[in-house]
């Protein structure tokens, strides 16, 4: 039998997780910490309480617990794979729930971001693509791009590794693969999923945990 492309791929992963109250650690745990790290990165990125932000990979809202008090009503919408967690964070995570529209969380395990406004600004998706195959990165940016024509930033992580490393120890410890979970691309390759979606993709050096790089994409305009 295959295995699943991540953990949480694997059937009941989510049932599971939540049954045992755990929709916080099933998104990394570091709660405070890594959703306050979120926001930092998107304010110093321009984000602003008139933008129209969308978290894609959004779990149990550890960046939404922040930005929808920060946003004007409205203004943040978020997709996951499981809507059960996305639900469990609008029950448990938001101070003032009234600020976002649940139909604002959208299940969506493939980047295909309907029921998503074409009016989105700024686009985060933290540790998402850190969990699954090359195939999805190329997705997930011809996706945005092709999506929101008035997208500013699109800001995503991912772990780098040279060229034909199998596996490889990341510089605060965790272990990632070219062929599973955490996965681990080349530097070359996000440079052209980027190019091939038509973005100009700056790599950053701002040190995240477990030693994901952040990547910063405008589109590209013509003219
Ligand atoms: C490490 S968590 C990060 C969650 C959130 N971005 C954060 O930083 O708090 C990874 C998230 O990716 C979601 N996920 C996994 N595969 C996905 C897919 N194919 N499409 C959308 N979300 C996915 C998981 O459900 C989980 O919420």
């Amino acid at each position: 039998m295959s295995l699943p492309i991540s953990p949480y791929h694997k059937p009941g992963f989510y049932a599971k997780s939540l049954a045992r109250n755990q929709h916080r650690d099933i998104v990394g745990g570091r709660w405070d910490e890594t959703g306050r790290a979120q926001m930092s990165l998107l304010l110093d990125h321009g984000l602003r309480p008139h933008h129209h932000l969308l978290d894609i990979g959004c779990g149990s809202l550890r960046l939404g617990s922040k930005a929808v008090p920060y946003l004007d009503v409205g203004h943040y919408w978020g997709t996951d794979l499981s809507a059960e967690l996305m639900q469990r964070g609008y029950e448990l995570e938001l101070a003032d729930p009234s600020r976002l529209p649940r139909s604002q969380l959208v299940m969506d395990a493939d980047f295909t971001f309907t029921g998503v406004p074409d009016i989105i600004t700024h686009a985060l998706c933290f540790a998402v693509l850190t969990h699954l195959p090359e195939a999805y990165l190329y997705r997930c940016l011809s996706q945005v791009r092709a999506s929101f024509p008035i997208l500013e930033k699109l800001l995503f992580t991912l772990f780098l590794a040279p060229e034909n490393t199998k596996s490889l120890r990341q510089p605060d410890g965790v272990v990632t693969h070219a062929a599973r979970a955490p996965y681990h691309v080349t530097v070359e390759t996000a440079l052209l999923a980027a190019k091939d979606a038509g973005f100009v993709l700056e790599p950053q050096t701002t040190r995240l945990p477990r030693g994901q790089i952040l990547f910063v994409a405008s589109p590209v305009t013509s003219g």
